[in-house]
């Protein structure tokens, strides 16, 4: 009986959570900062107003971080061999998604509000309303060693920099960290051994 209603209650807390699925809105990629000017601008800010993102330009924030960019299921991010091992993780107050790039959708993991625990002792980055969390699925890899490693790293800069750059055409500010509460971070986001936590971006608008 006990099995049962353990069971019961896992399935209506699964239900409840996928019925949080977000259906963002359409990319507009239409940003007018030309690539020249985004590099010139882009500089890692600390500081963070209250002020929200809408979901519109989480949306086109998202899609030039590892969206789909062609027909095929390639992404705006090169990845080695094309294994599409990068994950993205949303962390908002009202709790924590993944990116589903496919469906343009965020798909609810928990209801907790990590962003001070991936603030850590650096405050004042908590106050940015989003954290998009960069984690490598190295089980992608058919083996897992060292290369590996290495092109889940590199894969997972490229991401954080297509991040950096479209900030600064969407009027956004943000700094690559590599600081973070791992053990709640991996709870949290139910990750697994192979699945590595490696940088993290508070997004947001400049104070
Ligand atoms: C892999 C990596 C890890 C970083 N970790 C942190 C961090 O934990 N906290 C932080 O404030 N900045 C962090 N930074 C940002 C750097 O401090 C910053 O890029 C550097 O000081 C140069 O400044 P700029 O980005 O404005 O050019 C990190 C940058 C990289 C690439």
């Amino acid at each position: 009986m006990k099995k049962i209603c353990l069971l019961i209650a896992c399935l209506s807390l699964c239900a409840g959570l996928a019925a949080q699925t977000i259906k963002l809105p359409e990319p507009k990629k239409d940003a007018t900062m030309t690539l020249y000017q985004a590099l010139q601008q882009r500089a890692s800010v600390r500081d963070f107003q209250k002020k929200e993102v809408s979901d519109q330009t989480l949306s086109d924030l998202l899609w030039a971080a590892v969206g789909i960019n062609r027909e095929d299921g390639r992404l705006t991010a090169p990845t080695a061999m094309n294994t599409q091992e990068v994950r993205l993780y949303v962390c908002k107050a009202e709790g924590c998604y993944e990116y589903v790039a496919k469906d343009n959708s965020l798909v609810k993991l928990s209801d907790k509000d990590v962003r001070k625990d991936i603030a850590g002792r650096q405050g004042s980055v908590a106050d940015a309303p989003v954290f998009l969390v960069i984690v490598s699925d190295l089980t992608k890899y058919r083996f897992q060693d060292a290369k590996t490693a290495q092109f889940g790293a590199i894969d997972c800069g490229y991401v954080s920099q297509n991040i950096c750059l479209a900030c600064e055409a969407l009027g956004l500010a943000t700094v690559p960290r590599a600081g973070m509460d791992e053990a709640v971070l991996t709870k949290e986001f139910g990750l697994k051994e192979g699945q590595v936590l490696l940088i993290n971006h508070p997004v947001g608008y400049e104070k």
